[in-house]
């Protein structure tokens, strides 16, 4: 086999010299030249050109056979192997490589790569290879991508679809902290890994080193370097005597494969990769056929342990109690204390649950007019009101009260109507109600009003009670509420 190799290397040499000569230093020209003796090449398929091809596939031995069998006489020799695409030069040991890829560099050499079964220390920088732009890339893809999240919220949130909750700013950083994250993050990740792909020039099925025999050794043990002949410097003869020079033990020419269509992807990988991926659909296709379709067949669980538990909804009869029931009622001897975020203190035995005055408006039966003996009138009490006011009933109530809020200005403008009650004007029945009642309206609701009884803990609703009066008082003041000695000063 090495001794075949050999006679291989002097033989193509032999063969690359009429070549070189044949390709002037002119590319362009050169080109032409080069698809001129495919073209006749390819149009003598009869020649043993072909037989040449084939042996090429089938192995070393053979296809160095082939090169003796009867070649050397023919002039198409040559041609039949295509244009010139470099050489290969083989070393021994990685720290060879090393050096000798620091000498071609030195030598001013450009295009050229080293290939190695292993990562090979400080091989890029003998060979000068420049730090990747890739992570400034991804940076700019992830900026782009906080960027992009953080704008997304912005246009469906405040600018598309705004909407008001419970007078929340429409768009605010700290709520799109998180999706500004993950966008971030994939955008990121998308970056990394096309830019991989379109850096390393992948994917890239075919090489024309792939038609040397030497060049499989490198998944093995064989370390190499190929310079390729559009290097400004590339002289065939004196680029392989500054390999020999720089340890190569063999230096070997490279040339593309005179069939073009060996440099395109072959026909049956497109099958592949089209049915591969036609198949990597059929689950999909499964799911979204199982979703938009009916069946009298019960659908699988796949985990029937989660859509069946053993477990008893709280009204459902359950046998494991003498009364039949899941549902074990109060616990006897439990009071309730206070209620969350509440600013008593909750050992305090006001809060206890039966003062239905503080906790539902009602004493013996009525609505109460006056307050419950736990509020005490106070300015904070009313700006804090005002504040919960302007939270909870705005959107929907208004600033001022008389139900022009953004909601139901909203529901008006898109043809609806959802009016909320004017809560100040004398007319509409707020002003004239018990004060109990309101707070039960607020606690839990009125028609088409949803509670505030979760959201809203019981003194604050009685704020909110007080706050409301203050502003009926406010609307209908009459020259009465002016304290006389200031009355002069409204003409
Ligand atoms: C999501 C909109 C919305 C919010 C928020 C809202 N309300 Fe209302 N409210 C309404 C609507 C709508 C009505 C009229 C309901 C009906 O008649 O069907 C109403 C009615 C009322 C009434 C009259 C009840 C009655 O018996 O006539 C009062 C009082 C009231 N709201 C107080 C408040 C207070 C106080 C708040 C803040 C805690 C508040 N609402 C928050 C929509 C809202």
């Amino acid at each position: 086999m090495a001794s075949n190799e050999d006679d291989k290397t002097t033989e193509a040499d032999e063969a690359l010299k009429g070549e070189a000569k044949a390709a002037p230093a002119d590319a362009s020209d050169a080109d032409h030249d080069e698809d001129a003796e495919v073209e006749t090449s390819g149009g003598s398929a009869d020649h043993d050109d072909a037989g040449d091809d084939a042996g090429d596939d089938e192995g070393g031995d053979e296809s160095a056979d082939d090169d003796h069998g009867g070649h050397d006489d023919d002039d198409h020799g040559a041609s039949a192997q295509g244009e010139l695409y470099g050489v290969l030069a083989e070393f021994d040991t990685p720290g060879g490589l090393v050096k000798a890829a620091r000498k071609v560099k030195d030598a001013g050499y450009t295009e050229f790569d080293c290939y190695s079964p292993f990562p090979v220390h400080g091989i890029d920088d003998a060979m000068g290879i420049k730090r990747t732009v890739l992570p400034i890339v991804v940076f700019c893809g992830g900026f782009a991508g906080t960027v992009g999240g953080a704008f997304l919220q912005w246009w469906m949130n405040a600018y598309n679809w705004p909407w008001n909750v419970s007078g929340k700013p429409a768009w605010s950083i700290p709520a799109n902290v998180p999706i500004a994250f993950e966008t971030t993050i994939l955008a990121a990740v998308l970056t990394t890994f096309f830019g991989m792909w379109i850096f390393n020039k992948l994917p890239q099925v075919w090489h024309p080193l792939f038609r040397l025999d030497r060049f499989t050794k490198v998944t093995d043990d064989g370390f190499m370097l190929g310079i390729e002949a559009r290097d400004r410097r590339f002289d065939l003869d004196r680029t392989t005597e500054l390999l020999k020079k720089a340890g190569a033990t063999e230096v070997e020419p490279a040339f593309l494969d005179p069939d073009p269509a060996a440099k395109v992807m072959p026909r049956w990988l497109w099958g592949v990769i089209i049915a591969t991926t036609v198949m990597a659909l059929i689950p999909f296709a499964l799911i979204f056929k199982a979703r938009a379709s009916k069946s009298s067949q019960p659908h699988w669980h796949i985990f029937g342990d989660m859509d069946f538990q053993p477990r008893a909804k709280s009204d459902s009869a359950f046998d494991e109690f003498p009364d039949g029931r899941a549902n074990r009622g109060e616990i006897a001897g439990t009071v309730a204390t206070c209620s969350s975020g509440s600013s008593l203190p909750c050992d305090d035995d006001r809060y206890v649950k039966s003062d239905t005055a503080f906790y539902q408006g009602i004493e013996a039966g009525q609505w109460i007019t006056g307050l419950p003996r736990q509020i005490d009138v106070s300015e904070a009490l009313v700006a804090r009101g005002k504040q919960r006011f302007e939270i909870y009933c705005t959107p929907c109530h208004g600033y001022d009260g008389q139900g022009a809020g953004i909601v139901s200005e909203r529901v008006k403008k898109l043809g609806g109507a959802w009016p909320a009650r004017n809560l100040v004007d004398a007319k509409a029945g707020v002003v004239t109600m018990p004060n109990g009642q309101l707070f039960n309206t607020i606690s839990n609701g009125f028609n088409t009003m949803q509670g505030y009884a979760s959201q809203i803990p019981v003194d604050d609703r009685w704020a909110i009670v007080m706050y409301v009066r203050a502003l009926e008082r406010s609307q209908n003041a009459t020259l009465d509420d002016v304290p006389a000695d200031r009355r002069g000063e409204l003409r």
